[in-house]
This record gives C-alpha cells, sequence and structure tokens, in this order.
C-alpha cells in the first residue's frame, strides 16, 4: 500500500484514525516524554526528536508499505491525540498496540480507536484473531482492552521485553466472529461511608499498614496462610491482588479507612462472586489493623459491605441473594462481628480452619440471606435512606 495515499480514514463519531502526518511529529513527541509512556511501552528512553522523525516518515510509511504494520494517527478534538497500530504476525493473528496522549486520557478514546482498528482488522485485512499484549500493573491498557472486548485473559511470567529487561505481560485476544463489548464483570470499587467509617480501594500508600496488620500475631493465628514474617513486598503483591480481584469479577476488596484521616483500619472483602453453581452467592471476608480493634470498626465495616452486597446490580450493587462467613471456632471476635451484622449460625466444621503450628480449629459457617436484611425491601426499591 502506498503512504499516506492508501491508508484508510476510519471514524465513529468522535474520534478517527488516519495517516500520520509530519504536523504530527512535534506533538507525538510531546506524548513520549510522559512516564506513563516510558513506564509501559518500549520506546527509546530518554526518547529524542530524532526518534519521533523516524518513527513517523521512515517506519511507519514502510510498515504500510511491506504490509508488516498498520499504524494510524488518532484524531480527537480537531487534534492529534496518539496513535493505534496493527501488527501483521503469521496466521492471521495481529496484534494491536496503543497510547494515547495524557491530555486525551480518561475519555474513552483509546477504547474507540482501538475498536476502530480491530473492526478493520476482521473487515478488511482479513484477520482471524488479535491479541493484545501489556506489562502486568498496566490497568489502563488493561481496562480499554476489557472494554474493546478481549478475552481470555492469561498472564504469562517474563514473556515482556523492555529495554533488555523481562516482565511479566497479560495476553488477551479477540476473534473476528467476538463482540467487541467487555466479557465478564469487572467490580467498580465504590468508596462507601458510614457508621463512622469509610470503604476505599485499597492503594500502594496502605502497603506499610497491612504489612504491620499482616504481622500482627493475632492476625496470623487465625490467618494461617499468610506469609511469615509479611513483608512491605507481601503487602503490594496483596493490593495488587485485591485490584485484580474486582477486574476478574471475583470480589471487591476495600480498605476500611478512618474517615477523617484516610488512615487504612482494616481490609473487608467480598469475595467468590463468580461462583459456577450459583453466581449469587458471595463469602465476606475481613481483618482489622491492631490499632483499631475494639471499637466496633469492623462491625460498622460489614454492614456496609453487605448493604453493597445485597445492593441490586442494576443500582451498581453485588446483586446477592446468599452471603456466608466463616469464623474458626475460638475467634469470639469474628463470631461477634458476624452475630452484631445479623448472620446466622449455620453449622460446625470440624478441624477445617489450619493454624500456624499444624493443628486444627473447627470452624464455624454462617449465613446471611438479603431478604432477612432490615433494608432488603429499601435496597430492591432502591429508596435512599
Ligand atoms: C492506557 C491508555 C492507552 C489509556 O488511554 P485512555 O484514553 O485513558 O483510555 P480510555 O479512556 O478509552 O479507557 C481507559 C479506562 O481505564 C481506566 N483507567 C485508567 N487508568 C487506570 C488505572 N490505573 N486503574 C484502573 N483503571 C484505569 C479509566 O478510568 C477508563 O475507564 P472508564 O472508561 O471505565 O472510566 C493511556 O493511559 C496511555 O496511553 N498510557 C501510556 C501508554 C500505554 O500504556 N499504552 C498501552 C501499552 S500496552
Amino acid at each position: 500500500m502506498r503512504f499516506p495515499d492508501d491508508v484508510p480514514v476510519l471514524t465513529d463519531s468522535l474520534v478517527t484514525l488516519r495517516a500520520h502526518t509530519t504536523a504530527d511529529i512535534g506533538p507525538a513527541y510531546e506524548t513520549c516524554q510522559d512516564p506513563e509512556m516510558q513506564r509501559w511501552t518500549t520506546i527509546p528512553v530518554p526518547y529524542l526528536q530524532e526518534h519521533a522523525v523516524g518513527y513517523l516518515t521512515e517506519q511507519i510509511p514502510a510498515g504500510w508499505a511491506d504490509g508488516s504494520s498498520y499504524a494510524w494517527a488518532i484524531e480527537y478534538d480537531g487534534r492529534y491525540a496518539g496513535t493505534v497500530d496493527l501488527r501483521d504476525r503469521e496466521g492471521g493473528v495481529g496484534e494491536i498496540g496503543f497510547a494515547v496522549s495524557p491530555w486525551a486520557r480518561g475519555n474513552g478514546v483509546m477504547t474507540r480507536a482501538v475498536k476502530l482498528a480491530v473492526r478493520h482488522a476482521f473487515d478488511q485485512l482479513g484477520l482471524q484473531r488479535v491479541i493484545w499484549r501489556a506489562y502486568v500493573g498496566n490497568w489502563g491498557s488493561r481496562r480499554v482492552a476489557w472494554k474493546a472486548g478481549f478475552r481470555s485473559l492469561v498472564t504469562l511470567p517474563q514473556e515482556g521485553l523492555q529495554r533488555g529487561v523481562r516482565r511479566d505481560e497479560w495476553v488477551a485476544s479477540v476473534t473476528r466472529d467476538d463482540e467487541l463489548e467487555p466479557q465478564g464483570r469487572w467490580w467498580p470499587i465504590p468508596v462507601v461511608e458510614g457508621n463512622g467509617v469509610r470503604l476505599r480501594p485499597l492503594g500502594p500508600q496502605d502497603a506499610e499498614r497491612v504489612m504491620a496488620a499482616c504481622n500482627d500475631e493475632r492476625t496470623a493465628t487465625w490467618l494461617a496462610g499468610l506469609p511469615s514474617p509479611y513483608t512491605l513486598e507481601d503487602a503490594h503483591t496483596f493490593i495488587e491482588g485485591r485490584i485484580a480481584w474486582a477486574a476478574d469479577g471475583d470480589g471487591v476488596s476495600w480498605a476500611i479507612a478512618d474517615p477523617e484521616t484516610d488512615e487504612l483500619l482494616g481490609n473487608i472483602s467480598a469475595f467468590d462472586l463468580r461462583g459456577r453453581i450459583d453466581p449469587t452467592v458471595g463469602e465476606i471476608g475481613y481483618w482489622a489493623h491492631p490499632d483499631a480493634r475494639g471499637r466496633g470498626v469492623m462491625s460498622a465495616a460489614v454492614g456496609l459491605a453487605v448493604r453493597h452486597a445485597f445492593t441490586p446490580l442494576d443500582d451498581g450493587g453485588l446483586g446477592r441473594r446468599r452471603l456466608v462467613l466463616y469464623a474458626a471456632a475460638p475467634n469470639a471476635a469474628s463470631a461477634h462481628v458476624a452475630e452484631v451484622n445479623g448472620f446466622v449460625r449455620t453449622g460446625l466444621q470440624r478441624a477445617a480452619s489450619p493454624r500456624r503450628d499444624g493443628s486444627y480449629d473447627d470452624l464455624i459457617s454462617f449465613d446471611l440471606l438479603a431478604t432477612e436484611h432490615p433494608d432488603y425491601r429499601k435496597l430492591l426499591e432502591n429508596v435512599a435512606e
């Protein structure tokens, strides 16, 4: 194909993909100064003007000419706003790469551009499959891929190569008959405040207090699976893992925070939300930082989490019909938290809760039905309190 004459212009109501021009060199160079660009892509660092000139005036035209790669400039709001490219791999498989300028982010521009390019790949280029890859932790990119219908995500350890360094990579794909729409739930993690506590998403700022809480003797006793000693790295892994729960549809995990200082007081989760047999059930789990115990923080947090879990899906909740909760039999504080929130003891599983010393405690099972919640009718009718 001849560049730029044969480059197809693809457009929806807001975003246009078109051939790059020399006028894009300046804005493309600027975009590549962004630390996020350097962190998540393979562009040279430091990124010089000559890199932008070479990419736009040599590499991109050559890719169109020999059919190895098709790169479009993204135009949004009348300006160059980034680049999306499709590399033609063998066997009808293409690979998509993309970046958007910082000023244009968060407006759905990238999702629209990806959909336009993927549609073109299937309808005009005859590709069967398009693959997306991103370094693990690039949540913005993962979200774009999810919104554009990429699926069957896997993590491949050390699959990526960035400036000579191996990095773990997420890989997902979409095939020509797939709908370019999200597959599976990506649970929002709303900020919920009430009863003297705030539930909010966990973040890297919580790592120190997560580490302190999980090194505490009582936490370690009842959560025997935790690493010991529990390092700052463990805390960061925990936090990222809980963010991934939401993206995978598995669960919603909040930091319980002090409403005044926003400091982490504990962790509460509603999880196992993808139950194969019954996807209307969820489990509630929690731990508190030692300095937050004994003042009703966890009872308050469970109250908020339960309410969110029973709120219908259409109203932004988790749409649960039934919640379960487990506490080791000697863990009276945990059983108390369950019972003040209306959970009903349903049984005792014998020798089911492992201790660190190799012994086992009995495990009390609790459950709570949405119909038993005092605000059940209000939740259904979406009447604010
Ligand atoms: C990743 C990138 C392309 C996203 O561009 P964008 O224009 O913001 O994309 P969109 O607006 O279409 O969608 C982004 C979505 O991700 C969400 N998002 C962004 N950062 C996020 C984060 N750290 N965690 C969770 N979600 C995040 C946005 O809220 C938005 O979701 P929403 O539409 O539901 O609100 C852009 O940040 C970028 O260019 N980054 C640097 C280069 C890069 O990483 N390229 C991809 C390499 S694989």
